[in-house]
């Protein structure tokens, strides 16, 4: 199920002047009954870009592996790619040059596209989560490498104060992603003191801003009155997921006849 993403993309095609088909998981069985290289090899011969959105990032690895076309992570239980674009599109929109910015909250799918975008662009990120719920230890030590090149400042910690202090964006994710709904309560202890709330974000920089992909459990990562000073901001990052998908797909489309 989806919202966003499948609104954006779907909206963001036609705008191209495309067309969009839509399989939901009843219409194929992604890996079941057929391997997914050979739906990956069916399909990719009859569209010219494939965006999926799944569970497991080896599904999608998979796919690409065996597709003549390019394929756009929708989100996976490691990334989620484009929404970290429409992120970035929204900070520039609020005029913030070099951000330095504060995640709080688990260290999940989203914070590793946060982890990736930072040591890519070289802006300041400072990633604050309850012990046990660091970030993938692989994923961390490759953003890491590629952040010497780009000189990111990346760290981490288990005090959303320290991360927030000074930050010029601050931002959370939910705290039970898809597939963790068994581990709900276990997870809201864990996650006792994590929220993003006025005390907190009063350390931040006086302009900061507050940016939640959606959606949001409010009184857990965030509380009522941050989501409501902030939503400009976070429903113009909503939106922003139509303009930067319909930018990847335009770089994509270019790629491709570039190399045709
Ligand atoms: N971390 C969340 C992101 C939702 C857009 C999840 O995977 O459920």
């Amino acid at each position: 199920s989806s919202t966003r993403t499948r609104v954006s993309f779907e909206t963001g095609i036609y705008q191209l002047g495309g067309v969009g088909l839509f399989l939901s998981s009843n219409d194929i069985q992604l890996g079941r009954g057929e391997p997914m290289k050979d739906t990956a090899r069916v399909i990719s011969r009859m569209v010219d870009m494939v965006m999926i959105r799944t569970f497991e990032q080896s599904k999608i690895e998979e796919f690409a592996r065996y597709s003549k076309v390019p394929v756009i992570n929708g989100l996976t239980d490691a990334y989620h790619p484009v929404q970290l674009m429409a992120d970035y599109l929204t900070i520039l929109e609020c005029g913030i040059d070099n951000p330095i910015v504060a995640y709080v909250g688990d260290g999940n799918n989203l914070t590793h596209s946060w982890l990736m975008l930072s040591a890519k662009l070289g802006f300041e990120l400072r990633i604050a989560t309850p012990k046990g719920y660091e970030s993938d230890a692989t994923i961390v030590a490759e953003a890491l490498e590629i952040a010497k090149e780009s000189g990111a400042k990346i760290s981490f910690s288990n005090d959303p104060k320290e991360a927030v202090a000074g930050a010029t964006v601050v931002t959370t994710d939910t705290w039970v992603s898809m597939g963790q709904e068994d581990e709900k309560a276990e997870r809201l202890k864990a996650f006792d003191g994590y929220i993003v709330d006025s005390s907190l974000m009063a350390l931040a920089q006086k302009d900061a801003i507050f940016l939640h992909c959606l959606p949001a459990y409010r009184d857990y990562e965030v509380s009522e009155e941050v989501f409501e000073q902030y939503a400009d901001e976070i429903f113009l990052e909503a939106e922003n997921r139509l303009h930067a998908q319909k930018g990847v797909m335009v770089w994509l489309d270019q790629q491709r006849r570039v190399n045709n």
